[in-house]
């Protein structure tokens, strides 16, 4: 692991006056964590510096070609005040399987979550209080060569940078509505969708927008060449229960391999629920949603928890699930996963990284 170097602050900014209403990822903390990559000489100088503006070429390769990938974890507030971290090491070390399929160099994973540590540790201050209330960290990648050539870049630049949110959809708890988007794909195999690069993000803007003017908060992404079969909300893996039967579409290489998807399908067996992972045909999910068979829809993801999905519409016909309020089983679940992020649940997995 290399050594770390800090720099602090001489202007700290005043922490938010009201948790209430952080909303998600627009306000910064007064620090954030760098590390520089060459090749041939690999990661070096990992340092926490205020934070800033970066300068940048205009010709920085990241620019041009995208090279970007970045990742989303939170460091929660326990009762008795104490900070922890839920599966940080599960986080980078997807941010290296994303580097290897964008031609980025693998991440120093142990000097990565060193660097998360000493950030929270100076940045303690700033994970707020208020129920539902979390530091989310914004781990990130870029390419920073200084040429027009499209070819992997020689250098990089990995940085944190942290944010005191609420909830990340307006609704909170509430059901969200979302679009069954049939026109634009957000991913194909053999493409760039299993990894968290910020090309899939823009990929996906145009159709979230569309969705937004229609009074849907995201859409539900269906597979990249048939258009047939349920992949993915672009902030959150999906779920539908049929009663206590879980169903998720399987990984495919075009999905995000959600770390919360992952811990959900583990938790929800733990409870005695029946889970299942296989491909999953928005035919046969509409049917079964107008029979009444399925019961309950929910996303799961870092920034999005648990989020219930009350409504789905799919080329201009609305189907409504749970009944406009969220259903026991996603209830059970959030009440465990984040009863286990804020302590509150005993941790049997082993995932929870106390910091204090
Ligand atoms: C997360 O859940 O952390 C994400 O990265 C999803 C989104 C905010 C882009």
């Amino acid at each position: 692991m290399l050594d770390i170097n800090v720099t602090l602050t001489t202007a700290p900014k005043a922490k938010p006056a009201d948790e209430t209403k952080l909303g998600f990822g627009k306000i910064f903390t007064d620090h954030m964590f760098l590390m520089n990559y060459e090749k041939g000489k690999g990661w070096f100088d990992p340092r926490i510096v205020p934070y800033g503006p970066f300068t940048m070429d205009p010709a920085c390769t990241v620019l041009h070609y995208g090279q970007a990938i970045f990742e989303g974890t939170k460091c929660y507030r326990r009762a008795d005040g104490g900070l922890q971290l839920f599966r940080p090491e599960e986080n980078f070390a997807r941010m290296s399987r994303s580097a290897e399929r964008m031609g980025m160099p693998a991440l120093d994973e142990e000097t990565a979550l060193a660097g998360l540590k000493k950030l929270m540790e100076i940045e303690a201050d700033w994970v707020p209080h208020q129920d539902g209330t979390s530091l989310y960290i914004r781990p990130t990648m870029i390419s920073t060569d200084v040429m027009l050539g499209v070819h992997a870049s020689r250098t990089y630049l990995f940085f944190i940078i942290c944010s005191p949110v609420g909830s990340y959809y307006k609704e909170g708890l509430k059901p969200v509505g979302i679009y069954v988007e049939d026109e634009y794909v957000r991913a194909v195999r053999g493409g760039t969708g299993f990894t968290k690069c910020a090309g899939n993000y823009a990929a996906s803007i145009l159709a979230g927008e569309i969705a937004e003017e229609k009074g849907y908060s995201q859409v539900l992404w269906l597979d990249g060449v048939e258009q047939k079969y349920v992949e993915e909300v672009g902030s959150m893996n999906m779920m539908f229960a049929y009663g206590r039967h879980i169903v998720t579409p399987a990984l495919n290489g075009s999905i995000l391999p959600g770390i919360t998807r992952k811990s959900i399908l583990t938790l929800a067996q733990q409870l005695g629920y029946e889970v299942e992972e296989k491909r999953l045909a928005i035919a046969d999910i509409w049917a079964d949603i107008k029979a009444g068979k399925i019961t309950e829809a929910f996303g799961t993801g870092t920034a999005a928890v648990i989020s219930p999905v009350g409504e789905l519409c799919m080329k201009g016909e609305k189907l409504s699930i749970g009944g406009g309020k969220i259903g026991p089983v996603a209830q059970n679940l959030y009440d465990t996963l984040t009863g286990i992020q804020y302590g509150r649940v005993p941790d049997e997995n082993g995932w929870i990284v106390k910091l204090s």
